[in-house]
């Protein structure tokens, strides 16, 4: 389907500049909002949207401004909100900063999109929902465990918002619990990208815990069609997780990425991080029944095109 309006907020981030890109190939007007927040540096957010800037209207500033919320979701068919403060380590140093964006921005979203009569959002959750399991495969109507960080506080409160409201205005909602996503524009705090850039310059690289932690990496290319999916299927109201349903231990992770780089990795190893869990392992049967969701890229295929791509950058 295409010719559908779509908001995209983060747009300018790792996970939404590739849909940006995606929405626009097949045909959809897109709007982004985004902050360029400065967790990361903000020039690799504008290099992300650079090719996509001719053909997205850009609304630059923060979710949490209400007057911009209006205007932004003002005519479109779609909200796919993307834009929050991600990762686990620096919430425990900024709890409230997640809070508040993670949650009172989700909010502002929601009433917005409530007093323009726009009725169709797919929000970004998180495995980090399920809290620290040591089985899987996680399935969403598991219940949820104690969250292991503000971060994953924030996203299960964010999806308790986004029920509530969908239950008070008949909003058609899908929330999509994202598993470890990786490939180009990869965030540089997460594991993978934080890695690769130590072991090409010959640095060491810490691992932290026994190297048993176990993650269900997930290619941004199957995320994006289950994104696509989920824009063109509205549903009435739906939690999906987005996997790869291959969890991975973190010491063959490494090895993995040395192999594809060509380099040895040096390890160090440290004690546990606060905030991580055991494991994570996506159970995507809902979301292959209702979006046709179903991830074809192995771990080896999509780190040998985030080498690739890091060579080039
Ligand atoms: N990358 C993953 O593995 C992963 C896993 C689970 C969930 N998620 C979720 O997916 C979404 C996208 O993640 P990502 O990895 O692309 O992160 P990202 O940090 O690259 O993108 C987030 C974007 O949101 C923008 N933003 C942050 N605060 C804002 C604010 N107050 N107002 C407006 N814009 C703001 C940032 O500038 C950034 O461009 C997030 O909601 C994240 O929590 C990601």
């Amino acid at each position: 389907m295409s010719g559908r309006h779509v908001l995209v907020t983060g747009g300018a981030g790792f996970i939404g500049s590739h849909l940006v890109e995606a929405l626009l190939e097949r045909g959809d007007r897109v709007r982004v909002l985004d902050s360029f927040d400065p967790y990361y540096d903000p020039a690799v957010k504008r290099r992300n949207l650079q090719g996509a800037l001719d053909d997205i209207e850009l609304l630059e500033g923060d979710l949490r401004d209400l007057g911009l919320l209006a205007r932004a979701v003002q005519g479109v068919d779609s909200v796919v909100h993307l834009a929050a403060r991600a990762g686990v380590r620096s919430s425990l140093e900024l709890p409230v900063s997640y809070m508040e964006v993670n949650v009172a921005g989700t909010q502002g979203l929601l009433e917005a999109m409530r007093e323009a009569g726009v009725t169709h959002l797919v929000a970004a959750s998180s495995s980090s929902v399920y809290g620290a399991r040591s089985q899987g495969p996680f399935r969403e109507s598991d219940p949820l465990g104690v969250p292991a960080s503000p971060y994953a506080a924030s996203k299960h409160a964010m999806e308790i918002v986004c029920r509530t409201w969908q239950q008070l205005f008949d909003l058609q909602l899908t929330m999509l619990r994202f598993f470890t996503v990786y490939g180009p524009r990869q965030r540089p705090d997460m594991a993978i990208h934080g890695f690769a850039r130590k072991i090409k310059a010959g640095e060491p690289i810490t691992m932290f815990g026994d190297g048993s932690t176990l993650r269900d990496y997930t290619y941004i290319g199957d995320i994006v069609k289950g994104l696509l999916a989920s824009v063109d299927r509205p549903l009435p109201c739906a939690v999906l997780n987005l996997g790869n349903t291959n969890p991975i231990r973190l010491d063959a992770l490494i090895r993995k990425l040395g192999h594809a780089l060509g380099i040895d990795p040096q390890v160090v190893r440290s004690g546990n991080q606060p905030g991580d869990v055991p494991l994570t392992w996506a159970d995507v049967s809902l979301a292959n029944q209702l979006l046709g969701y179903r991830p074809t890229t192995s771990l080896e295929q999509g780190l040998e095109r985030f080498v690739g791509w890091l060579e080039q950058v």
